[in-house]
């Protein structure tokens, strides 16, 4: 996509309490948008839009009347995050169905009640941007983050395909961005820091939640159908996608390196972290 779109109004930052999504709340503050936070966490997400200037919503993404129920109390929404996500590391076969089917609730079906919600906002007024926060783990194969990158893969093509669908309608105000980031300093991943399975997050660019937030942001401008972070990576791990057979041979060497790697993370890095 080439044209540039500039976009004013109300925003929605789901799992905006903590993470990444505070700080893309945070920027869209900035930017001059009425930000409304929001998160399963209701006294998170109280205490992150007190601290930005934002107001706080009590939101499970999984509840779809919650997300449409959110847009009609918004006449002026102009952006929707869906940023909300979990992760679970670990072959599949190790994953208990109830965890397996919690992510695909959260990580696909939130992007999807998301996204459908703010369409029926969008689409009558043929303008409005989404923004899909996805990860890497969308456009390759992440083996012991398994399940994570099957709901990944799913929302990326979710991601695309609508955007594809709305261009085809001719509906061509409506942007819609998959952000792809490579893995990020969150509390998502403080809590793995001694976890050996959550290599993948560690076998690429370590990446801080401000850097991947202005990403986020700078794609209302510019939008991208996907926008992967770092770019580099992700020519890297599509080579893998192509062909995995090349590189299985080396993988339970390259595993155990990796996950040992997580123990030699910067000290500044683990400031926060809960272990
Ligand atoms: N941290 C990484 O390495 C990394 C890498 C690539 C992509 N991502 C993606 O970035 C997004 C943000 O992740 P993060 O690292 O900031 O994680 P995080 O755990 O730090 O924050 C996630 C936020 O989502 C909220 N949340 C979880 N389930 C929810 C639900 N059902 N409804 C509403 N809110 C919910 C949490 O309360 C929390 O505030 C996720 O989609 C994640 O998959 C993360």
């Amino acid at each position: 996509m080439t044209a540039h779109t500039t976009v004013v109004g109300a925003a929605v930052v789901t799992g905006g309490a903590h993470g990444l999504g505070a700080e893309i709340a945070r920027l869209l503050v900035a930017r001059g948008h009425r930000v409304i936070v929001a998160d399963r966490d209701a006294d998170g997400a109280q205490a992150t839009a007190a601290a930005i200037g934002a107001t706080a919503v009590t939101l499970d993404v999984v509840d779809l009347e919650a997300c449409r129920a959110l847009v009609a109390a918004t006449p002026d929404l102009a952006v929707w995050v869906n940023n909300a996500g979990i992760l679970t590391t670990g072959p599949s076969w190790e994953t208990d169905e109830a965890t397996r089917r919690r992510l695909f609730d959260v990580n696909v079906h939130g992007v999807i009640n998301g996204t459908s919600a703010a369409l029926e906002a969008f689409r009558p007024v043929g303008r409005g941007a989404v923004i899909n926060v996805v990860s890497l783990a969308g456009i390759s194969p992440a083996p012991h983050e398994t399940i994570y990158g099957a709901t990944k893969h799913a929302a990326l093509a979710y991601s695309v395909s609508t955007q594809l669908d709305l261009i085809i309608r001719g509906e061509r105000g409506i942007r819609i961005s998959a952000l792809c980031p490579d893995g990020m300093w969150t509390p998502m991943l403080h809590t793995r820091a001694r976890d050996p399975d959550a290599w993948p997050s560690w076998s690429g660019a370590m990446l801080s939640a401000p850097a991947v937030a202005k990403a986020a942001v700078a794609l209302l401008d510019h939008p991208r159908m996907v926008r992967s972070l770092p770019r580099w990576r992700a020519v890297q791990l599509r080579l893998f996608a192509i062909a995995p057979g090349l590189v299985a041979p080396a993988l339970p060497q390259v595993c155990r390196r990796l996950a040992r790697s997580c123990w030699r993370l910067p000290r500044s890095c683990w400031r926060g972290a809960q272990h």
